[in-house]
């Protein structure tokens, strides 16, 4: 009898932070993975230099939105499911480029959804944001409505969309999640927690945007690596699920935490954060009822101690990884 060919996992966005976890996890346990990312600058190789030698492991340099290049894969290799973190990440950023974060996160995702309904794949699954349902102080759950305030947020919700229309019209497996923030290590230091750990690293203060009173709640990034695995396993076709974590601080605590953490704890705190003009909007925060994800056995397992000490002593070793980090630590919104 023939062997059947194992099928592929395509992680789109691989040398980013988080499906740089996903995909060395998926390597380690065995499956083959097909990483496809366009190196941008807040991109590393060196996130997956744990697997860059595996014979599971292939390294794709190219664009989403290269339609030719998004075929040529689905031809040339057995792709079983589709996981879809490749975008362009950073609400600073966001503001003032609005359309080129529609064209990499909609039209992206679009190329990679043709493709993969043309190939007729088991899966795609869609990593979205919690920042779709808008600016919220109580818990918003799946069926909740989504406000979103800025073109990131924006332009997230309308992939989304798109991702939910295979599903409807075509019957395309698709599930998407919504995440709250994730940490630790592998993250460009533009975003707030690598960015005030690198910064107290260097001993320039934590800079605050505007009043550091908005909230925001945090994941390890292997728990929210967990979840998408359960999700691959259990999840629901059609269906949307929140990855929440209850570990909720405001910008300012996490600020005084870090100072704390990597100066000291004689210090005098304010002496080592600064407050800067905010961005033109700043959503004051994102909790999430996840009863969904937690009825298919997942829970966030590390613990803030645990998860923020090894970031800091890891970008305390790896701040060199990125080709260039001269404007991430800008204290101002871009
Ligand atoms: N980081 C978080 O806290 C968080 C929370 C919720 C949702 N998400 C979502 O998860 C996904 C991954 O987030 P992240 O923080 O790891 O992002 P990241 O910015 O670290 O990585 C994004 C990766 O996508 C790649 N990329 C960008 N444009 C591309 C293109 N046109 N073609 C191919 N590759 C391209 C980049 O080179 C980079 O490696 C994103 O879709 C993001 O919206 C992230």
């Amino acid at each position: 009898m023939e062997n059947e060919t194992p099928s592929y996992y395509l992680v789109t966005g691989g040398a980013g932070f988080i499906a740089s976890h996903l995909s060395v996890e998926l390597v380690r346990r065995g499956h083959k993975v097909v990483v496809l990312d366009v190196l941008d600058y807040c991109s590393s190789l060196a996130n997956l230099k744990e697997v860059e030698a595996s014979s599971n492991f292939t390294f794709i340099k190219g664009d989403i939105c290269d339609e030719e290049l998004v075929r040529m894969l689905f031809s040339k290799y057995s792709i079983g499911a589709v996981l879809h973190f490749a975008a362009l990440t950073h609400v600073d950023n966001s503001f003032g480029h609005a359309e080129e974060f529609q064209h990499v996160n909609v039209h992206g995702t679009r190329v990679l959804l043709e493709a993969a309904r043309a190939a007729g794949i088991d899966l795609f699954l869609h990593a979205s944001t919690d920042e779709v349902y808008g600016s919220k102080e109580t818990c918003s759950n799946e069926l909740s409505d989504c406000s979103p305030t800025n073109p990131y947020s924006v332009s997230k919700l309308a992939a989304e969309d798109a991702v939910l229309s295979y599903w409807q019209d075509y019957k395309l497996p698709v599930i998407i999640t919504r995440s709250n923030n994730a940490y630790g290590p592998h993250q460009y230091p533009e975003k707030v927690i690598p960015k005030f750990i690198c910064r107290l690293q260097k001993k320039q203060a934590c800079c605050i945007h505007g009043s550091g009173m908005q909230k925001r709640n945090f994941l390890y990034v292997t728990d929210l690596v967990e979840a998408v695995i359960i999700l691959l396993e259990k999840g629901c076709h059609g269906q949307v699920y929140n990855i929440g974590s209850e570990l909720q601080m405001s910008i300012a605590g996490l600020a005084e935490d870090l100072v704390r953490r990597v100066v000291g704890d004689s210090v005098h705190r304010a002496d080592h954060i600064s407050f800067v003009t905010d961005r033109c909007v700043n959503d004051v925060g994102y909790p999430m009822d996840s009863s969904k994800l937690l009825s298919l056995g997942w829970r966030p397992r590390t613990t803030w101690n645990d998860g923020i000490d090894h970031t800091i002593s890891w970008y305390a070793a790896n701040f060199q990884n990125w080709t260039t980090t001269d404007s991430a630590l800008s204290p101002h919104p871009s």
